[in-house]
């Protein structure tokens, strides 16, 4: 088969740089696709990225406008050729207790992180299935499966994702198209160092491995679900939390 394009969102953000590495090192072309309006962090991540400069590329994408993101990612494929892998790991967080949080901080969170997977999954999802062969993997979180204090739009969100995940790996199953999620815990990306110190050391304190994870340890369960060899794989849900939380 030839060489696959995969296509990450939030693909400049602590988790998506990392995700991009182990997928261009693992053989695809990769396009790192994120808001264009960060231009400094865009050209940190080309800095970051300089080893596989030939194999991962930057393109700008609002994921949350549907009519943006379809006609953006269709100019993608023209440019790029057929995206068979999709990593959607563009989220943002507004943390506040549910007293205090307004209208906006609910649908920014909401439409990034949720609306934005229908839009980039309706977009490319008759291309996998037409062609036989797809990955699609959601970066979910830890607290969309336990709540969090101060995130009822994130938690939400998060939760929303599986439920999603779930549904259209059965809708794609016999189209060579895997859809997973993958749960991070607590990671070292500015999300989490945004997180109060007095409430991160408490959360620290409870992660059995007793630190946050690397992007990396994430990336590397994004690269396995993406393997042409990981087809028995769908509708699964990986933790990736330290032991945050287990279950079965
Ligand atoms: N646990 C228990 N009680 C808490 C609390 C917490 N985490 N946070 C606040 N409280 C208490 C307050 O002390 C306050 O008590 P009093 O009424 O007695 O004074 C009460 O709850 C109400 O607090 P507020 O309504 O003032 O809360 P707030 O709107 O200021 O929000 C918060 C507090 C900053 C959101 C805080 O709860 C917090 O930091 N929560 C954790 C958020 C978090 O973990 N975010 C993760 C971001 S990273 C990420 O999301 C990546 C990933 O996937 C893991």
């Amino acid at each position: 088969m030839s060489q696959h394009v995969a296509l990450v969102t939030g693909g400049i953000g602590g988790l998506g740089t990392e995700i991009c590495r182990h997928l261009a090192r693992s053989g695809k072309r990769v396009v790192a696709a994120d808001l264009g309006t960060r231009s400094e962090r865009v050209a940190a991540f080309l800095d970051e990225t300089s080893e596989h400069s030939g194999a991962i590329v930057f393109e700008p994408l609002d994921v949350s406008d549907h009519a943006g993101c379809t006609a953006s990612l269709a100019g993608i494929v023209e440019r790029h050729g057929p995206i068979s892998i999709l990593v959607n790991a563009a989220g943002i967080t507004r943390d506040t207790s549910l007293r205090k949080m307004s209208e906006r901080q609910w649908s920014d969170v909401l439409t990034v992180n949720l609306d934005g997977v229908f839009n980039t999954c309706r977009a490319l999802i008759d291309g996998m299935t037409e062609r036989g062969f797809g990955r699609i993997v959601n970066i979910s979180s830890v607290n969309g499966q336990t709540g969090q204090f101060g995130q009822t739009n994130y938690s939400a969100a998060k939760a929303g994702m599986h439920g999603f995940t779930m549904a259209l790996a059965r809708e794609v199953a016999r189209k060579g198209v895997t859809v997973n999620s993958v749960s991070p815990g607590y990671c070292e990306t500015a999300l989490v160092m945004a997180v109060p110190e007095p409430v991160r050391e408490q959360i620290i304190s409870d992660i059995p491995v007793g630190r946050l994870g690397k992007p990396s340890e994430i990336a590397r369960v994004v690269d396995f679900l993406c393997a042409e060899d990981s087809a028995f794989i769908t509708g699964a849900n990986i933790p990736v939390n330290g032991g945050y939380f287990m279950d079965f």
